[in-house]
């Protein structure tokens, strides 16, 4: 751990079964307004729903409510859901979903009582809020972002294609509190449960390829990962099967809740190029990382190749006898690649309707980061994704 650094996580946590009774505990703390969001639906049809507004009303609350926030929450969105968040005072925002949900409702609570426009103030200023920001609560029913322990809410622009994300500095962004419940999880569909599962690994990843120090967050990070491999085998298998549903969602919260970032530079240009394609064509966010992330790995392998031995030894358990390092690194990456076929991730950018036709858009929308062994140009991005086309 070279480099100085502050660590600090206010968000409460209540993991478990019996974790939505906690719910009564938090709400005394807040005012009669509470501002309920969520998603298209899945809450209704699975019964959480229901448990939650009861909890409400037998605490007297007053709930307005934001419903049908969609995958990839746009600005429109935004602009909508403020217009209801304005009418009354708010005490809490309650957000019920996954990322989307929850990134949704950090980028409402810091909105409300500000007079700029979000976009430019939050999305192309990347400024903190200089204004009151309202508190938010989060009931997680996918796990894959992090977004329940940390300050990012990621928005997509639809008239510019741009999704951008702003992981804010301020500790206050983060839900004051967090239900993660593993058996909310259950009803997800497969491709989201996997794009998820995905998601947390890549998260891991984007931290882990970077810097060259003895660092004890890639110890914890490779422990991360080793647990989220055994138990994504299971649980893509077998959604009901609760040890393995419990450790995904425990994982995916401490692989972004900025402890395994600390005394690191990261690299996040998966993310980077995954947000620009997600931009272009509204495809999965898990699943945009998958469909590039071979081909980049590859690519910037030479460049911080003892890591990539490394992770090939002690993730991917890599005999390294009688090899180069080269041999070792590359076979660590196959290994990951057998492991995402087993799941059913997507492999290749085709699938998601990237083509020679909108390359030159999704590069022209990424963003370049400093942080991980190779600074890439435009030109490597487009090498990327042209090699990203096709992978099987
Ligand atoms: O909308 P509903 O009907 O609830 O359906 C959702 C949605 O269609 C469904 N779902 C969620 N829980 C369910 C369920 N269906 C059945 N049963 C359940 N228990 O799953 C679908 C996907 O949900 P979504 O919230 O979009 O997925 P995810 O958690 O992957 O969030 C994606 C968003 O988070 C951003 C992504 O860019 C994307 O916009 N990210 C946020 C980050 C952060 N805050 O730090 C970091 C990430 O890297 C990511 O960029
Ligand atoms: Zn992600």
């Amino acid at each position: 751990m070279l480099s100085n650094f502050v660590y600090c996580n206010p968000t409460k946590l209540y993991f478990g079964e019996d974790s939505l009774s906690y719910l009564n505990d938090e709400l005394k703390k807040y005012g009669k307004n509470i501002l309920l969001i969520y998603g298209g639906g899945s809450i209704k049809r699975n019964g959480i729903y229901d448990s939650i507004v009861n909890i409400l009303k037998d605490n007297d609350k007053n709930v307005i409510e934001i419903n049908s926030v969609m995958p990839n929450p746009t600005l429109d969105k935004l602009y909508q859901g403020l217009e209801t968040a304005r009418k009354q005072e708010i005490s809490l925002i309650l957000a019920v979903g996954g990322g989307s949900v929850i990134d949704y409702a950090k980028a409402i609570s810091v909105s409300i009582n500000c007079s700029e426009d979000p976009w430019e103030k939050y999305y192309i200023r990347f400024e903190e809020p200089t204004c009151k920001i309202v508190p938010v609560g989060a009931i997680l029913t996918m796990a894959g972002t992090g977004s329940e322990m940390n300050a990012g809410a990621v928005i997509t622009n639809t008239s510019t294609h741009q999704k951008i994300g702003h992981v804010f500095q301020s500790e206050e962004i983060m839900p004051r509190f967090a239900i993660l419940n593993p058996r909310y999880t259950m009803t997800l569909p497969h491709y989201h449960l996997i794009a998820g599962i995905y998601d947390i690994f890549n998260h891991i990843c984007e931290q882990y390829f970077s810097g060259e120090d003895d660092n004890t967050s890639d110890y914890i990070s490779e422990g991360l990962m080793k647990s989220v491999i055994h138990s994504s085998l299971i649980a893509s298998k077998d959604q009901n099967n609760y040890e393995a549903m419990s450790n995904i969602m425990w994982s995916a919260t401490w692989a972004l809740n900025t402890l395994i970032s600390r005394g690191k530079s990261t690299d996040w240009m998966v993310h980077m190029i995954g947000q620009a394609i997600g931009g272009v064509t509204n495809a999965t966010h898990g699943m945009t990382l998958s469909s590039v992330s071979l081909a980049y790995y590859r690519y910037i392998m030479p460049y911080g190749l003892a890591k990539f031995v490394r992770f090939a030894k002690n993730v991917f358990n890599v005999d390294p006898a009688d090899k180069t390092d080269e041999e070792i690194a590359l076979e660590g990456l196959d290994r990951m690649k057998a492991w995402m076929k087993e799941l059913g991730l997507v492999l290749n950018t085709r699938e998601l309707g990237v083509s020679e036709d909108n390359i030159d858009e999704i590069v022209s929308v990424t963003a370049i980061l400093n942080g991980g062994y190779k600074v890439l140009t435009k030109e490597d991005i487009k090498e990327i994704l042209l090699r990203s086309l096709d992978e099987r």
